[in-house]
């Protein structure tokens, strides 16, 4: 059983737990991820580490409320217990001296992005960084970001904090040679933002999140297309080369469950087990 020793509401429907799990805190390392089993009849959850303190044996996630797990995950408070945390899972990121990083980070994928733009600078990078997210009540961490990074830009879709959408990379990119970019957060921005890396060559790294059931190799769930050959998100991934990537195979996957997952996060919020009468 895992303890959780935080519980902190971030933006609405966004929650970070910090989990005493002593063996998943020695081993983490930016860019992996876990699997959370939330009771002996939970589904397998993968969720990106978003920080990690040996000492205290603990780690950190923040993950969005949007179907039946994560929602009875967010009812969870602290001193609760998660039956089962499986980790560090997958690749962890090639963090070193490249130079000038452009790190775009949309919705959840901000937090786990804060651990990356802390292991850039520690590497003596230049950090310009970008945060995303729907509408202003959903960006977080901006302060912290802000602190870690030579340059905070802040983009809604709404325009309601920030620049409206990322057509403003268009000109920073004209303007600005990087030497990388990592961007983490819903396919569509990834997509965007590779876009406008490509002809610039920038090496993209993007974050991928394709449906996950082991997390270990074994099931195949996860394929993704990458360059023309499939590649396994949890354990070639979870980050990528955002040029190579088939992201419009990749949404297609995402959405595979969609009318399963729609009727169990119903059922569940209609006091039920959210099984599907499975
Ligand atoms: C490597 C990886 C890291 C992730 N990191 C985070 C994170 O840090 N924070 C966060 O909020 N979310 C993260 N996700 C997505 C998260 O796993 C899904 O939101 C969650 O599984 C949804 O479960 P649900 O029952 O609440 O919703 P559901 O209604 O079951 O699903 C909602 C949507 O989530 C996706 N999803 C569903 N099941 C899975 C699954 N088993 N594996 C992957 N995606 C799934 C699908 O696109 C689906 O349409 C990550 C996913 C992966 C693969
Ligand atoms: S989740 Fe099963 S092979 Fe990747």
């Amino acid at each position: 059983m895992y303890k959780i020793v935080k519980a902190v509401e971030l933006a609405p429907k966004i929650k970070l737990f910090e989990v005493y799990a002593p063996q998943i805190a020695e081993k983490a390392c930016p860019g992996q991820f876990i699997i959370v089993i939330i009771d002996e009849k939970g589904e397998r959850v993968p969720l990106t580490i978003a920080g990690y303190d040996a000492d205290k044996g603990t780690i950190t996630f923040v993950f969005n409320e949007v179907g039946k797990t994560t929602k009875q995950l967010g009812l969870l408070k602290e001193g609760d217990f998660i039956a089962n945390i499986t980790g560090p899972l997958g690749n962890p990121s090639e963090i070193r001296s490249f130079g000038k990083v452009l790190c775009v980070a949309g919705g959840v994928m901000i937090a786990p992005m804060l651990l990356q733009v802390k292991a850039l600078r520690e590497t003596g990078n230049t950090v310009v960084t970008v945060l995303g997210a729907r509408i202003k009540e959903l960006l977080f961490f901006k302060e912290e970001m802000k602190a870690l990074s030579h340059r905070l830009y802040v983009a809604t879709d709404d325009g309601s904090e920030g620049y409206q959408g990322m057509d403003f990379l268009k000109d920073i990119l004209a303007e600005e040679r990087f030497d990388r970019c990592i961007a983490m957060g819903p396919v569509p921005m990834l997509k965007v933002v590779c876009d406008l890396t490509k002809p610039y060559k920038i090496p993209t790294i993007v974050t991928l999140m394709p449906i996950m059931v082991d997390g270990m190799g074994m099931c195949g769930v996860c394929r993704v297309n990458v360059g023309g050959q499939m590649k396994f998100g949890c354990v070639d991934g979870p980050e990528f080369d955002g040029h190579l990537v088939d992201f419009d195979g990749l949404i297609k996957r995402q959405r595979m469950f969609l009318p399963e997952e729609r009727l169990s996060a119903l059922l569940w919020e209609l006091g039920g087990c959210g099984c599907g009468g499975k």
